[in-house]
């Protein structure tokens, strides 16, 4: 992961660096760097383990002064977070670089630069592509060149900015499988690996591609491909405006993103539904027919998106009976796949950037699918400019680690892709009209279940001692169950495991005793009775029960005295899973902030993997 800022300007740009990475810490938050080029044309770094506020801590505007430079936010994947391992890497103070991604022949590199002579300062699999640049600019001194000489000897995945004190007004930047934009102003241009980092000095954007190289300058941009043929690339206004990524009046950004769900939810809507039906032509030109010829779904995701896939497939095969098979992205791209007849490839992504979902949206591209279609929150991100076909979730920018508005918004662009789809299976429109009524009732209902984050806090209190907890689900409440202990893993460090309900006689109920949590969704339908059952088998084994309900008045009864009810509001069962997923959200989020630990940079973790 790792977040890249550079800058080529005339006026000093140390601090601009500093604030552009603390809007990237979601790439990665375990050390920090930064180096520009100064007045007397020498390299300057700046290097801490720990995070960029630390960095800022040490670095003083007044003595860190130059109007080229490149910082960097790390994600260790080769070497321990330590100062030493942090970038930029410098090769003899000429050349300083910053690197996203991972460098698979690093160790045959530097084996052979250590025999060229090159010392080696960290245990990172980065510093080998500096020293490459340096070994090649001493044989034509052309900075360009010698990046593009020592690109060509790379594999891997990477994001690169490179400066050097013989360019002193020259930024070059390469991308190859990890993103990288290019942020264009008057009089000085910018990159990052997110335009987010970028929103304070511009709103004009260019998405690198693929093998592009990019020679940038005061006044120029020059994009080039590893032939040296200049290569034109779109420029795209971004009209996110910068308070969008301010914490405003919350503590944290993931309170904040949670709060923010209605919102969300009805921008995902917007435009998109009728009083009774889905809009046919949402999913863009060429849906249409792709959608008549469709008999089965592939979904593929990572992390939480994953978990919104595997509440579609329960959708996907009650509502319009087209048969679907989910899988995270990193089992699917290794193993040998035999695409299912007329099937139709679907990436579930937030950022639209995850390594191993991008990765294996390229392989569908190339196998016996249908067509592919990304639903995915990030406009221009690679996966909506690869896709065949794009849906945008709308959840706005989302910025703590701990996914919560992005999954919400998925949730419901997956349920409008269901019914679209449903449209062209069937004539009868009764239960899409029901559906879409319901669906168009889900922000108002959400705001209410919000408004119980008081006695969520009393549950959170209760759990924050616990070291282990237990969710149950059952149906497309299991996908949510998994959701909810992802989540309380991810921010709180209590080890939690979602399970079917009807699964726990079958192993986990051997754990639970009188200290083991077990929360549970329980809405009304068909399978009321099954779960109410499960929960009799964890209060006989003495296990403590937090229940989410909608069916409140069955738990008044001796036999479930002693459980935590909290009432949910009625709606179609279909879409439980929006609503059941917001208390474990904010239960998840007052356990954290209780226990003191860091809600939305959670340790070892990143927002955006575009690692493998
Ligand atoms: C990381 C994040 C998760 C996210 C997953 C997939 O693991 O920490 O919150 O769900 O990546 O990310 P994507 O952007 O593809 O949805």
């Amino acid at each position: 992961m790792c977040g890249i800022v550079g800058a080529v300007a005339k006026r000093p740009i140390a601090k601009l660096l500093i604030d552009g990475l603390k809007k990237l810490e979601y790439r990665g938050y375990d050390s920090a760097g930064v180096a520009v080029i100064d007045a007397h044309y020498q390299l300057k770094r700046l290097r801490v383990a720990g995070k960029v506020r630390e960095l800022e801590s040490v670095m003083h505007d007044h003595l860190f002064q130059g109007q080229t430079g490149i910082a960097h936010t790390r994600w260790a994947t080769h070497g321990v977070p330590s100062e030493k391992n942090a970038h930029p890497f410098v090769s003899h103070d000429e050349f300083a670089l910053v690197h996203n991604g991972i460098i698979e022949n690093h160790s045959v590199l530097r084996d052979q630069l250590q025999r060229d002579g090159y010392c080696f300062h960290s245990d990172t699999d980065t510093e080998v592509v500096v020293h490459l640049i340096h070994k090649n600019y001493k044989k034509n001194q052309d900075l360009l060149a010698a990046v593009r000489a020592a690109v060509m000897e790379l594999k891997g995945a990477y994001a690169l900015g490179i400066i050097s004190k013989h360019d002193p007004s020259r930024l070059v930047a390469v991308r190859q499988g990890s993103p990288l934009v290019i942020g264009k102003s008057q009089g000085e241009n910018f990159i990052a690996s997110d335009p987010l980092a970028l929103l304070s000095v511009t709103q004009q954007f260019i998405y690198l591609e693929d093998n592009d190289m990019a020679d940038i300058t005061l006044e120029d941009i020059k994009i080039f491909n590893m032939d040296m043929q200049e290569v034109k690339r779109e420029q795209h206004t971004l009209s996110i405006s910068h308070d969008a990524v301010e914490r405003g009046e919350y503590r944290h950004y993931m309170k904040k993103e949670i709060m923010e769900q209605p919102e969300a939810i009805a921008s995902c809507l917007e435009g998109r539904v009728t009083d009774d039906h889905v809009l046919p032509a949402i999913f863009g030109p060429g849906a249409d027919a792709i959608f008549s010829q469709v008999e089965h779904i592939q979904l593929v995701a990572c992390g939480t998106s994953y978990h919104a896939a595997m509440v579609a497939r329960y959708w996907l095969e009650s509502l319009a009976d087209i048969p679907c098979t989910v899988e995270v992205a990193s089992e699917f791209r290794y193993r040998k796949i035999a695409p299912s007849k007329n099937s139709l490839f679907v990436t579930l992504s937030q950022s639209g950037e995850t390594a191993d979902t991008l990765a294996a949206l390229r392989l569908a591209r190339k196998m016996d699918y249908l067509s592919t279609l990304a639903i995915c929150n990030v406009p221009g991100s690679s996966m909506t400019r690869e896709a065949d076909l794009q849906f945008l979730t709308r959840a706005g920018v989302e910025i703590g680690v701990a996914s919560t508005k992005a999954f919400v918004t998925q949730l419901t662009a997956l349920f409008l892709f269901v019914l679209a789809l449903r449209q062209k299976r069937t004539a009868d429109t009764q239960l899409e009209v029901e559906l879409v009524a319901q669906l168009r009732r889900v922000p108002a209902l959400v705001e209410k279940v919000l408004q119980q984050d008081a006695a969520i806090v009393n549950w959170a209190r209760a759990l924050m001692n616990k070291e282990h907890a237990i969710f149950i689900g059952r149906g497309a409440l299991y996908p949510v169950a998994m959701e909810g202990a992802l989540k309380m893993k991810e921010i709180s460090y209590i080890h939690a495991e979602g399970y079917p309900s009807g699964e726990l006689k079958h192993g986990p109920l051997a754990l639970v005793d009188t200290n083991m949590p077990v929360i549970s969704t329980v809405p009304g339908g068909e399978l009321l009775e099954k779960s109410l059952s499960n929960l009799q088998e964890v209060r006989a084994r003495g296990g403590k029960l937090y229940v989410l309900t909608d069916q409140v008045h069955l738990f008044d009864q001796d036999s479930f005295a002693g459980a935590h009810i909290i009432a949910m509001p009625c709606l179609h069962a279909a879409l439980a899973p929006i609503l059941y997923t917001i208390p474990l959200q904010l239960l998840a989020y007052h356990v954290a902030v209780l226990k003191g630990t860091d809600v939305d940079q959670p340790r070892n973790l990143a927002k955006s993997v575009t690692v493998e």
